[in-house]
Parts: C-alpha cells; structure tokens; sequence
C-alpha cells in the first residue's frame, strides 16, 4: 500500500521539476545584495543560477568585474561579436584565478543551479561587488548575474577619550561600520585580558566611578569571531598617592658628606615636586642634593607633590648632621676680682653632635670632667691657666686658656 503511493508520487514531483527548468530564463540570484563582514572572518555567499533546459554549464566564474554587456546577458551567440570589447568580457578575471583570492576562495556551489561561495579571511582590501558568470557549452552562451553583491569588510575601532580623571565615568564603544553589529555579543579586553565583569550592552562598555586600574589598553572582539579590533590606550588622571622621602645614607651623616632625598609619589600625570625644610622652601625636583653637608642642615625635611587634581605633603624626615666639637669657650662665674676662699666655677661651653665629654686641665694636668669645674674654696695654689677639652666619637678640641690670679686677702687688708 505504501509502496504504490510512493511510485504514484514520484512521477509528479519529477514532472513538476522538469516543468520548472524548462519554464526557467537566464538568470542569477544572490541570496543578499549586501554583505557586511568583519575583517578576517569568512563570508558566504549564497547565490543560485538559472537557464533554459538543453544547455549544458561549460564554465562559471566569480569576478570583481562586471562588463557591461547586454548581447551577452541576451544570451545569443557570442562567436557574432568576437572584437575587441567582446573579448574585454572575455577577459573578466577569473578570482579564482587571482593570487589574491585563489587560496581564500572555496566554490560551495555545483555546476547545475548552485554557484554559493566562501571567501575566507577577509580584509577591507576584498570590499568589493561581486559578479557570477556562467558560460554554457557549445553554443557558448554566456550569462552574468549583473546585480552583483556588494561586500564590505569592516575593523572593529575603539573609541575611548584618552584620559578620564579618577572617579569619573567613561564610555568606551567598539566602532565597526557594519550596522548588524548591533545585534552581536562583544567582548571587551584590557592588556589582552578578557573583561568578564562590567560589560555593558550592545557595543559599548561602561566604566563607572573609574579608578587607576581601569587604566589600559583596551581593545574589543565579536564573540565568535577571532578578529580582535586595536588597542586604544586609555589613561587615568588622579592626585598624588603615597607621597615619600628616601634618604641616600641610610647610617648616620657627618658634615662634609653628600647626602641626597628623593620624594617618590604615584600620580598621573607626573607630580612638581618642592622641598620644604621646617615649612620654608627649599628647592624644587625629585632630588634634593647637598653636595657638602653641615650642622646648619640638620633640620625635619618634606616633600610635597602636587599636580593639576591636587597636592600631598610626604611624612618629614629628619636629618641629624654629626660633628666633632667646635667654638668651644670657658667662662668664669665670678666676673671681678677672684680672692682665697671664694667659690669659684669654670664652665666650658661647646657645640658638637653627638654632646661632647668635657675635661678640664690645669697646666696640662688632668684636674676633673663634666661641663662645670667648681673649686669651693679657693686658695693661690689654684692660681693657672685652665683649658677645657670636648670630645666625642668625631673628634676633640681644646679650648683657650684661662688664667685665674687668686688674690692673696692679707695681701689685699695691707
Ligand atoms: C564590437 O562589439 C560591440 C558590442 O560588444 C559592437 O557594438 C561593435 O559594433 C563591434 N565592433 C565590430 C568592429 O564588430
Ligand atoms: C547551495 O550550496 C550551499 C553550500 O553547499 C548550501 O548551503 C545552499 O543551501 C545551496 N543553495 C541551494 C539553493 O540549494
Ligand atoms: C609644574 O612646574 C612647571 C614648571 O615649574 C609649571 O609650569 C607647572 O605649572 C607646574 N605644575 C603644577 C601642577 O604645579
Ligand atoms: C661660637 O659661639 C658663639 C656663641 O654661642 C657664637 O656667637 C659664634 O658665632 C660661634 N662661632 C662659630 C664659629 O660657630
Ligand atoms: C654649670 O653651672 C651653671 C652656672 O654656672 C649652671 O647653670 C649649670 O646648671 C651647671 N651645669 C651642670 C651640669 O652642673
């Protein structure tokens, strides 16, 4: 029962198939008139060809080429016109035959009705119309499908503002001139990193309150499509961070040394940097340079660093020049004259860093230590030139002699 159905079917589906093909004229059709492809992907494109029955397809080429040619299109003989711009047509090149297309080019199609191509790994150099030829056997007709298919290949571009100042929001777009995009899936990158997060529909990506790690190199993708569009640089502006000061020596300074302070600071763009030495300027640049230091450059030090969105003051750092004793003087409590059995007091006064230990000498003779020496009832044998000596770890020096002339009071009641 089955089995005659299906005979009695087949006869009219074969009649109604020869119908249509007898009934066919010359033709091509192209599935679209238009192609938008993105750059390095592959493009298909659907095409089909008629012609009456009784012919036989001797050739089909794809062209870039479209030789106007109406008595070839009205498919009449073309051994009738065989000059010189009946042969141009001739001529128009094969793309399977061109360098440029022959290794790119896949011909899906079949010799009967179906003349679908792919051209693969596009570039905007194969924006282009498109024709299809077919030249028929014996009689030689030949047929172009003249409508053509435009394609357009496009990049995917960028579009980002070059810098954006920490805390704003930036909208970054993936540009391409084919308008089907808009329907497609992107996906972004920054440094060549895909963006999992924050992606923002259609083609554009949406950095809010943006933050120094935003900044990058940015650069966009179709899903799907291997094609990765350039990388634009986007920038981030901000403040300066973490504003610090680095001395060269790291051990204890001694006059006469070279001692150098570098400020370090994060900002974009690079800060000003001014040195402050107890809130008075100083200088100006990363380093701060003294060439041969000395105790009048002791002090607390800072740096402040400062562009266009704001400024910020380092930590201070203090800088404690050593050096030996120096200026060293005496002085005498008692002003006038000094008589046996006053109380007398020698002070040695010095400048040094670190403090200095201080002895004192009566004619090169050690007579005691400490800043005073105190003689609490004092006798002619006290009578002499003292000295003090300071001294620390850097050095020592001697100060110039006094002399104390103990008067004699028996002397003096005479
Ligand atoms: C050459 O062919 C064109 C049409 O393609 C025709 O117009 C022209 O008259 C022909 N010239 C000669 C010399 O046959
Ligand atoms: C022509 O061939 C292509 C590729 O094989 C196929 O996808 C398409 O459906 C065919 N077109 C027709 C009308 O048969
Ligand atoms: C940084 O210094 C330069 C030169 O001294 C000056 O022209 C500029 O205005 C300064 N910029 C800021 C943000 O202070
Ligand atoms: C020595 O000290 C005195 C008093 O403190 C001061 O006036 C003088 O300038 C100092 N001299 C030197 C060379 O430091
Ligand atoms: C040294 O003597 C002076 C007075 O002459 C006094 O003011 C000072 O405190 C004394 N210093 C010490 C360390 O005794």
């Amino acid at each position: 029962m089955v089995m005659s159905v299906r005979m009695a079917l087949l006869p009219l589906i074969f009649s109604l198939m020869i119908h249509r093909v007898s009934g066919a004229d010359w033709g091509v059709s192209y599935r679209h008139s238009h192609i938008c492809a993105l750059k390095d992907s592959s493009v298909t494109i659907y095409c089909t060809y008629t012609y009456p029955t009784g012919y036989k397809i001797k050739k089909t080429i794809w062209t870039k080429t479209l030789v106007k040619d109406k008595e070839s299109n009205e498919a009449e003989d073309t051994s009738k016109y065989e000059n010189k711009s009946e042969k141009k047509h001739e001529d128009a090149q094969d793309l399977s035959e061109d360098p440029e297309y022959s290794q790119r080019l896949q011909y899906l199609g079949d010799k009967q009705k179906n003349c679908t191509i792919r051209l693969s790994h596009v570039t905007q150099k194969d924006s282009h119309m498109y024709y299809f030829r077919f030249t028929t056997k014996k009689t030689k007709k030949k047929w172009i499908g003249d409508r053509g298919v435009s394609l357009t290949v496009t990049d995917l571009q960028v579009e980002a503002p070059e810098r954006v100042t920490e805390g704003d929001s930036v909208r970054l777009t993936c540009k391409s001139s084919c308008a089907r995009t808009d329907r497609a899936t992107f996906i972004w990158y920054r440094n060549s990193q895909p963006l999992t997060e924050r992606r923002d529909r259609n083609n554009q990506l949406l950095l809010q309150s943006v933050r120094r790690e935003d900044a990058g190199r940015y650069s966009c993708a179709l899903q799907e499509h291997t094609y990765i569009s350039p990388a634009v640089q986007l920038s981030v502006t901000y403040p300066p961070k973490s504003v610090s000061v680095s001395i060269s020596s790291s051990g204890e300074i001694v006059e006469g040394d070279s001692v150098t302070l570098s400020c370090s600071s994060d900002s974009n763009p690079p800060a000003n940097i001014s040195w402050f030495k107890e809130g008075t300027f100083v200088g100006s640049g990363r380093i701060y340079s003294i060439s041969k230091i000395s105790s009048d450059h002791s002090g607390e030090y800072k740096c402040k660093s400062s562009n266009q969105h704001g400024e910020k003051y380092s930590d201070t750092v203090t800088l404690n020049v050593m050096y030996p004793p120096k200026n060293i003087s005496v002085s005498i409590s008692s002003s006038g004259e000094i008589v046996e059995g006053d109380s007398v007091t020698l002070s040695c006064s010095s400048d040094s860093n670190p403090p200095a230990e201080i002895s004192w000498f009566k004619e090169r003779m050690f007579v005691g230590s400490g800043r005073n020496y105190s003689i609490s009832k004092i006798s002619s044998d006290h009578s002499g030139e003292y000295k003090c000596k300071s001294r620390n770890k850097l050095g020592e020096k001697d100060s110039d002699a006094v002399t104390l002339n103990v008067m004699c009071e028996l002397m003096m009641v005479q």
